[in-house]
C-alpha cells in the first residue's frame, strides 16, 4: 500500500516539541509542559534567564537527556516526522540536528582541521569536501587556522569552530546553545551574519540566547521561558515591539552585557 505523505518533507516542521517535561532526579522538575515548533527555514529564537531551563530543553532534543514527559519529532520521513524522544545522540545527528553546547566544548587538543573532521563524521567523504567548504567561506579565520590546536584559539574562533563543527554534519536544524556568550560585539554580529546566511542555504536555526537584541534581530520567531515554562510567544517583530517585553529583554540583554 502506498500512503502519501499529507505533508511534503520539506514543509514538515524542522522540530516540533509537544508538552516536553523533564527532571533532574527526583526532586528537581527542569521544564513543565514546554511545546515549541521551529518551521522549515525558521530561525527561532528561545531566551530566558539564567536557570530558565534553556539548555535542558537543548539536551532533551539532542537525546543528551531523556524526557518524562511529551514528545519530540524532528523534520519528515513520515507525515508525522521522526520521533527523536527516547533515541540516542547518533541517531538524532544522524536525523538531521545538530548543536554546539554552552561553553563552546570543542576538542582542546585536537587541530582545528581534525576538529571539523569530527563534526563530518556522519558524512559521506564527498558531503565533507563540500561542507567544509562552506565552513571555511562562513569563517574564513577557520581556514587560516586549520593546523593549530583548537585549544590555542580566542574564545572567538572557539565558538566559531564550535558553529562550524555543527554545520559538518549538514544539519536540517542546527540548535545554537548561547553562540554570543562572552564575544565583543563584533563578533555577535558576525554570529548573526553566519546565522542569516545558513538559514539561506536551506537549515533552520534553534538560536538559545539571552542577548535579545541580537536575537530578535536575526530570529523570526521567538519563545520566552522562565521557570522551565514557555510563558509567550511571538513573531520577532511582536516581541520587540512589546512594551511590556521591552524592559524584560533589555534586562536579559544587560545580564549578558
Ligand atoms: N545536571 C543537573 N542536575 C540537577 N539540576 C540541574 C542540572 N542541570 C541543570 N539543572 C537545573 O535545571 C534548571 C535549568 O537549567 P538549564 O541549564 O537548562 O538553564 P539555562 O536556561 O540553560 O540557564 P543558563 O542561561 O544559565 O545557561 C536550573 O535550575 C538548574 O539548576
Ligand atoms: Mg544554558
Amino acid at each position: 500500500m502506498h500512503i502519501t505523505p499529507e505533508v511534503p518533507p520539506d514543509q514538515a516542521p524542522a522540530l516540533e516539541v509537544t508538552a516536553l517535561s523533564v527532571r533532574y532526579g527526583r526532586a528537581i522538575s527542569a521544564l513543565a509542559d514546554v511545546s515549541l515548533r521551529v518551521d522549515a527555514g525558521e530561525v527561532v529564537t528561545l531566551m530566558g534567564l539564567n536557570g530558565a531551563g534553556k539548555s535542558t530543553i537543548v539536551r532533551a532534543v539532542t537525546g543528551l537527556l531523556p524526557a518524562n514527559g511529551g514528545s519530540i519529532t524532528a523534520g519528515a520521513i513520515t507525515s508525522f516526522g521522526t520521533v527523536l524522544t527516547g533515541r540516542s545522540p547518533r541517531f538524532i545527528v544522524r536525523h538531521g540536528v545538530a548543536q554546539t553546547m554552552e561553553g563552546r566544548r570543542i576538542f582542546a587538543g585536537l587541530t582545528v582541521q581534525q576538529n571539523l573532521d569530527v563534526g563530518g563524521a556522519t558524512r559521506r567523504l564527498a558531503d565533507v569536501r563540500d561542507r567544509q567548504a562552506e565552513v571555511l567561506e562562513l569563517f574564513p579565520r577557520l581556514a587560516e587556522r586549520r593546523g593549530q590546536l583548537a585549544g590555542l584559539l580566542s574564545g572567538g574562533e572557539q565558538q566559531m569552530l564550535a558553529f562550524g563543527r555543527a554545520l559538518m554534519s549538514s544539519p536540517r536544524l542546527l540548535v545554537l546553545d548561547e553562540p554570543t556568550l562572552g564575544l565583543a560585539p563584533k563578533l555577535v554580529s558576525a554570529i548573526g551574519t553566519a546565522i542569516a546566511s545558513i538559514r539561506e542555504r536551506g537549515t533552520s536555526v534553534l538560536l538559545i540566547e539571552q542577548n535579545a537584541v541580537m536575537a530578535l534581530s536575526v530570529a523570526d520567531r521567538g519563545y520566552l521561558i522562565e521557570h522551565g515554562r514557555i510563558f509567550r510567544e511571538g513573531s520577532a517583530t511582536e516581541l520587540r515591539e512589546d512594551p511590556e517585553l521591552q524592559q524584560r529583554l533589555l534586562g536579559l540583554t544587560e545580564d549578558a552585557a
